[in-house]
């Protein structure tokens, strides 16, 4: 049995989608439907892997430091209990250690190595439609998010999807691999604005704080995970230069999906993810 978790979030349902002809599958998340089962990592209860040969761990991030370690270790102790065969993590790239919440990654990339488990890696870049998200032209057409003469190696989320299926299906050629996977042209502000016909006037990031904060939409623990992520682009900590083994074309056994290509159509529709 494969079990999937964070199964309704916008990755996970790209994957099951793609496993959807599978019967050996099985959805887990806090809301299950019919022969899903619950799975909350914040539940110990409800964390029983019996009977999964392959668990795909779809980080559950958004949240403190703390609450995602205590999650994620919740979710590897109850996996090495019920003596799953290959637990495969959704992580975060490497070159990704400035961002505020590289930390719990990392911390559970090294739980794991330190686990009774097989185990792979998946090192996501940041998604395009994360991009489309926090660089956004506004109404007049200027994009001013403080990405600076940064770029993101962003990569669209279905690839992902795609690698995370191919490696969960037959996990054992990758049993002990952590897997660096980044877009392979990163985009600017600039080309983000050329894209949509807009123009790029980046803000500065106290301007950016400061707007975040005014529009009261973001947790407290929100406001600095956004501000690493533009304070690391803008740095060229992002940019892909510093990845020395990209495996995302050779795990999708084909070009990636143009990134910039995903962001114009998020701008244009967004989905809401
Ligand atoms: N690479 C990037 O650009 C990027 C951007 C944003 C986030 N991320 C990380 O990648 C993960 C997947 O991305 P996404 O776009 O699918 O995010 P998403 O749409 O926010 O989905 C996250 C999923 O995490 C699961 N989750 C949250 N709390 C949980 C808990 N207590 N127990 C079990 N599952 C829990 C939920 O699944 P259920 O509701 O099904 O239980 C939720 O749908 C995120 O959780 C985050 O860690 C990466």
């Amino acid at each position: 049995m494969l079990m999937i978790t964070g199964a309704t979030g916008a990755l996970g349902k790209l994957v099951t989608a793609r496993l959807s002809d599978r019967e050996d599958v099985v959805v887990g998340t806090r809301t299950p439907g019919p022969g899903g089962r619950r799975v909350d990592f914040d539940d110990p209860s409800s964390l029983d892997f019996t009977g999964v040969d392959t668990l795909l761990v779809i980080s559950a991030g958004a949240a403190e430091d703390d609450v995602v370690t205590t999650r994620h270790e919740a979710v590897i102790s109850a996996a090495e209990k019920a003596g799953v065969g290959h637990l495969v993590y959704t992580s975060l790239s490497g070159d990704g250690d400035h961002l505020t919440y590289a930390l719990a990654h990392r911390w559970t990339e090294r739980r794991l190595r330190r686990s009774t488990l097989n185990w792979t890696v998946l090192r996501n870049g940041l998604y395009a439609e994360f991009l489309a998200a926090v660089a956004a032209p506004g109404p007049d057409g200027t994009i001013a998010a403080p990405l600076g003469d940064g770029r993101l190696a962003a990569v669209a989320r279905e690839d992902l999807a795609d690698v995370a299926v191919r490696v969960a299906t037959d996990p054992a050629p990758h049993a002990g691999r952590t897997y660096e996977l980044v877009g392979e042209h990163p985009l600017g502000g600039t080309d983000l604005a050329h894209a949509v016909g807009g123009h790029y006037e980046p803000g500065t990031l106290a301007a950016t704080r400061e707007a975040i904060t005014a529009a009261g939409q973001a947790l407290p623990f929100q406001i600095p995970m956004l501000l690493s992520t533009y304070s690391a682009i803008a740095g060229g900590f992002l940019d892909g230069t510093s990845i020395e083994n990209n495996q995302l074309r050779t795990l999708l056994g084909r070009a990636p999906r143009p990134a910039l290509d995903v962001y114009v159509e998020e701008v244009l529709s967004p989905s809401g993810v």
